[in-house]
């Protein structure tokens, strides 16, 4: 009997197919990336679709959870229900930024937020899943490399489920927030003196030479669960599917991982179309955005990565073949947006009240660029009536001291790194200063 799920090499010319259950993360003759493939049972897509909905309704903490309500698209069988490690993630709303849309010069434009998760970012969606495996396979410990959320999300399940957390960060360079979460959940925190990529790297030997579970988004059981936001976004939006899904990218795991669940999607016939799928990078840390560009086939890393939008300063993200994929199946597209595009846009979505943290605002910013008749060498065309989502991926929380130097007319640009350049707050909203006198205060408010 064949399995219900397997590895396959995503490598076309080596496809090597192999055991799920095993603890690896590529393919070990070529050393690609490796899919989860399913063998779908006979499904109905209209009994599916009424299952999700009714999933809602219950109890069942699998069927609360906005990944596991899903399960039929999720690499485990009946018998390891009881082994999930859930916080009842996902569930996060699909709501209108109108002030965003007019800034975009778009008719209407809806944000997915999954910064509204247990841990704050989008990383739960796949973490539930990654630490689910590990608990199956039966490791004490589980690491990744991080720019802060993989790192906060892994630290809270690995806690959930009395694993060993460890973590790998590029130091001074993860937003505050993230770095206490870590702290707070218990794991073991590795700050490296390096960038990101630096750190990534050695978190993969390290895995590779101990048998330590890897959970960045190499891992294909992490792809998995960052799946289900495009499943419970069409759920959400009654199956009616939009025009364009717009996402940043950093290490290009959710861009994986969004192409791939449209693909299975389509595959069981729950959607005839796809929305083309559209990556916005940091134009500092965009390798896949000048690949793109300049036509090339294959991707060259930006050996020193820059943007403050520190999630997404990585030079070599391991996901672009599968991102890659995504984009081709989607006719999608990268673009990319500077520190200026990228600030602006997070204060105006603050104008309709939704905050985020800065890499989240490369969607709108990168709207705004590719509606802007003055892009017109980017081969993307953005009509204004065009059904748009932006996926917000974290908490406005996250990083307050970026939020807060905008307002105050302080930020600049990758200031770390030490060549800084002043952003211009264009839209900040610094608190007004007055003596305590109340007909100070009237006139200052002109009441
Ligand atoms: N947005 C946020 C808030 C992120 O934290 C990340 C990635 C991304 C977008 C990009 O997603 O890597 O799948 O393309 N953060 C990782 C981390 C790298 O370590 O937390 P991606």
């Amino acid at each position: 009997m064949s399995p219900p799920f397997f590895f396959r090499c995503i490598n076309s010319d080596c496809g090597r197919e192999l055991d799920a259950q095993l603890n690896i993360y590529e393919c070990p003759e070529c050393h690609d990336l490796l899919d989860l493939v399913y063998n779908f049972p006979d499904l109905d897509p209209d009994e599916l679709k009424a299952t999700f909905r009714k999933r809602r309704q219950s109890y069942y903490p699998l069927d609360q959870s906005g990944v596991w309500r899903f399960r039929e698209f999720l690499p485990f069988e009946k018998g390891d229900y009881e082994l999930a490690v859930t916080f009842g993630e996902g569930n996060n709303p699909v709501i209108d930024a109108p002030r965003a849309a007019e800034y975009v010069g778009l008719d209407s434009l809806s944000v997915k937020h999954l910064g509204w998760n247990p841990t704050g970012s989008f990383k739960d969606y796949g973490m539930t899943i990654g630490v689910t495996q590990a608990r199956k396979l039966g490791v004490s410990a589980v690491a990744c490399a991080s720019t802060g959320n993989t790192s906060s999300s892994m630290a809270a399940y690995a806690a959930r489920a009395g694993l060993k957390g460890i973590v790998f960060i590029p130091e001074g360079q993860v937003a505050f927030g993230k770095l206490a979460q870590t702290m707070e959940y218990g794991a073991v925190t590795v700050q490296i003196e390096g960038d990101f990529d630096a750190a990534m790297q050695l978190v993969r030997e390290l895995s590779s030479s101990t048998g330590i579970y890897l959970l960045n988004s190499i891992n294909p059981f992490r792809v998995e669960g960052q799946k289900t936001v495009a499943i419970e976004l069409l759920d959400q939006l009654d199956w009616q599917v939009p025009d364009r899904i717009v996402l940043p990218g950093g290490n290009l795991g959710h861009s994986a991982a969004l192409g791939k669940a449209l693909y299975e999607l389509r595959q069981l016939g729950l959607i005839d179309s796809i929305p083309k799928l559209t990556i916005i990078q940091a134009s500092g840390a965009s390798p896949l955005h000048s690949m793109l560009a300049s036509g090339l086939e294959t991707l060259r890393p930006f050996t020193s990565a820059r943007t403050s939008a520190t999630a997404i300063k990585i030079g070599s993200p391991v996901s672009w073949k599968k991102a890659l994929r995504s984009l081709e199946l989607s006719d999608g597209w990268c673009d990319a947006v500077n520190e200026q595009e990228i600030a602006d846009a997070k204060a105006i979505l603050g104008r309709d009240g939704i905050g985020c943290e800065p890499a989240s605002a490369t969607t709108v910013a990168g709207l705004k660029k590719l509606l802007e008749a003055t892009h017109k060498e980017d081969p993307v065309t953005i009509h204004p009536g065009e059904r748009v989502v932006a996926i917000l991926t974290g908490h406005q929380l996250k990083d307050p001291e970026y939020t807060a130097d905008y307002h105050f007319g302080k930020l600049e640009l990758d200031s770390r790194d030490g060549d800084s350049r002043e952003i211009e707050s264009k839209f900040s909203n610094p608190p007004l200063r007055v003596a305590p006198d109340i007909d100070k205060i009237r006139a200052l408010l002109q009441l």
